[in-house]
């Protein structure tokens, strides 16, 4: 009888803190979209100039983010992502891989990027 007691709160220790670290973890990568950008290699190949993000990569051809809330429908960006439409013919190199709150966070980034702001 103690024995079960006894597993029993571990098991409930062990939720807890497996809960625990989800909720760290979550927070980290939730926090900021410009460290998804980051993260999520976007800037090996992509320059957003206007949040001073140089691409890593120098031979990219990819084009600078700085405009595309303003360029595109905020649907785009989730069908282009995840390599479900096209754009002049061809379909973006990668896939968005991540969880759903980082695409979340990285696709509000992304709707509201403007070069000239309206006033
Ligand atoms: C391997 C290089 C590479 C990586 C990594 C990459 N992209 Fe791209 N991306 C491109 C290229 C090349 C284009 C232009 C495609 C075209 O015009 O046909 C593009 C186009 C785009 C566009 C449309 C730009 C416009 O002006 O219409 C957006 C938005 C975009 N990428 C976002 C992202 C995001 C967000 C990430 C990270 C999840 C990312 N890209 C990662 C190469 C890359």
């Amino acid at each position: 009888m103690k024995k079960k007691y006894f597993i029993g709160i571990l098991v409930i220790a062990a939720l807890f803190m497996a809960s625990f670290a989800n909720t760290v973890n979550a927070q980290k990568s939730n926090d900021d979209p410009i460290k998804i950008l980051k993260s999520k290699k976007c800037t090996s190949c992509h320059s957003v100039k206007i949040l001073k993000v140089k691409r890593k990569n120098k031979k990219s051809k990819a084009p600078d983010l700085s405009n595309v809330g303003a360029e595109h429908e905020p649907s785009f960006f989730v069908n282009w992502l995840l390599k479900k439409s096209k754009m002049n013919g061809k379909r973006h190199p990668i896939k968005f891989n991540g969880t759903e709150d980082e695409f979340a966070s990285l696709l509000g980034l992304l709707m509201t990027l403007r070069e000239t702001k309206e006033e």
